[in-house]
């Protein structure tokens, strides 16, 4: 790593400490920060692993603190912990937030993910990082440092929405899960994964906007040559609710028994809008053998078609026509 990169991180790094030291040590950090993290039932081991961090309700508390360490406001200001104003005002980009730090694989800090303990609609969510010269959000997952040796042991890894997923499911016991973080998948997040396994669940959220992006997901990395199965959670419960309200026993057999391969997902899914109507049916057929035809490996896709003929009720040698021609159409 350059000299330049080496001197954002131990900014970022520093930064995390900061945050986690007002988390577990200050009134206010303890009041606010750990009694939300607590409230929605984490336990202190899982705050712990995952170095989680609270910044303090004021505009100067980071910037100060690391201006009186002897920290260059420029490299606070390129690793986007301090926001500088047009009138030349610096001021505290995380104000008032439980933080998640970002790491890289050798568990390093890269950035942070800062959700707001407010209610209120018009107040963003989650606050992140910017992009910078060590953090590139499209090449990186969030928990993959502390799930690459699951991943491996378990040849499988589950890919959730968000940081809670995360960690909820690090709490009942599943640690083989990575979350793309609001971001649609990227081409560089799946040559991450394939890294360590080329089998993946998606878990996303049980709303619209989790099942756009999970069939959105799900071609990407049909593309790339990965296995891919997906599960939906009821009800809008995302990975993190669910765990949170049912527990780990449940929560496991859960995913063991409603992890569908994606040929069986997408079919549901689209057959369920359709409904009787033909010509919606013959667009899901369609649709499903478009997916099918990304699959690098021409065995694996015939094969696929085979399941899809004897799902739909639909003769093979039509279906391996459609295959040929957007092949064809794709080549
Ligand atoms: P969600 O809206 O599903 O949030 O966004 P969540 O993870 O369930 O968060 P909780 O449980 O309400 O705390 C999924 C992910 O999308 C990114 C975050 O990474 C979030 O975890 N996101 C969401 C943002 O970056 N900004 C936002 O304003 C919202
Ligand atoms: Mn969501
Ligand atoms: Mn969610
Ligand atoms: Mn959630
Ligand atoms: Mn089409």
């Amino acid at each position: 790593a350059s000299d330049h990169r080496e001197s954002l991180l131990i900014v970022t790094n520093w930064a995390a400490k900061f945050f986690r030291d007002h988390l577990w040590n200050t009134e206010d950090g303890k009041a606010i920060g750990l009694s939300y993290f607590r409230e929605r039932g984490y336990r202190d081991d899982i705050l712990r692993k995952f170095e989680l961090g609270y910044s303090p309700e004021a505009w100067e508390a980071l910037y100060g603190a690391a201006v009186k360490e002897g920290f260059s406001e420029a490299f606070l200001e390129e690793t986007g912990l301090i926001v500088s104003r047009e009138d030349g005002k610096r001021y505290d980009r995380f104000r008032g937030r439980v933080l998640f730090p970002i790491h890289n694989l050798t568990g390093r800090v890269l950035g942070f993910g800062g959700r707001t303990l407010k209610t209120d609609k018009k107040v963003p969510k989650y606050v992140n990082s910017p992009e910078s010269l060590i953090y590139h959000k499209s090449d990186v997952l969030y928990g993959l440092f502390f799930a690459k040796k699951a991943i491996t042991e378990q040849d499988n890894c589950f890919l959730v929405e968000g940081y809670a997923d995360v960690l909820s499911m690090h709490q009942v016991g599943v640690e083989n899960v990575v979350a793309s973080s609001g971001t649609s998948l990227t081409s560089g997040q799946i040559r991450l994964i394939s890294r360590y396994t080329k089998n993946v669940t998606i878990l996303y959220d049980g709303d619209a906007a989790g099942i756009k992006a999970s069939l959105r997901g799900m071609d990407m990395l049909l593309e790339e040559g990965l296995n891919v199965k997906v599960l939906l959670f009821p009800d809008g419960d995302d990975p993190d609710s669910f765990a949170m309200k049912h527990g780990a026993s449940y929560f496991k057999q859960y995913i063991a028994e409603n992890s569908k391969d994606f040929i069986f997902y997408k079919t549901d899914i689209l057959l369920s809008d359709a409904g009787q109507d033909p010509v919606k049916r013959a667009a899901v057929i369609h649709d499903v053998v478009e997916s099918i035809s990304l699959i690098p490996d021409d065995i694996k896709a015939s094969v696929f078609i085979r399941e899809c003929s004897r799902l739909l009720d639909i003769e093979e040698r039509l279906l391996l026509a459609e295959l040929n021609k957007l092949k064809m159409r794709a080549a």
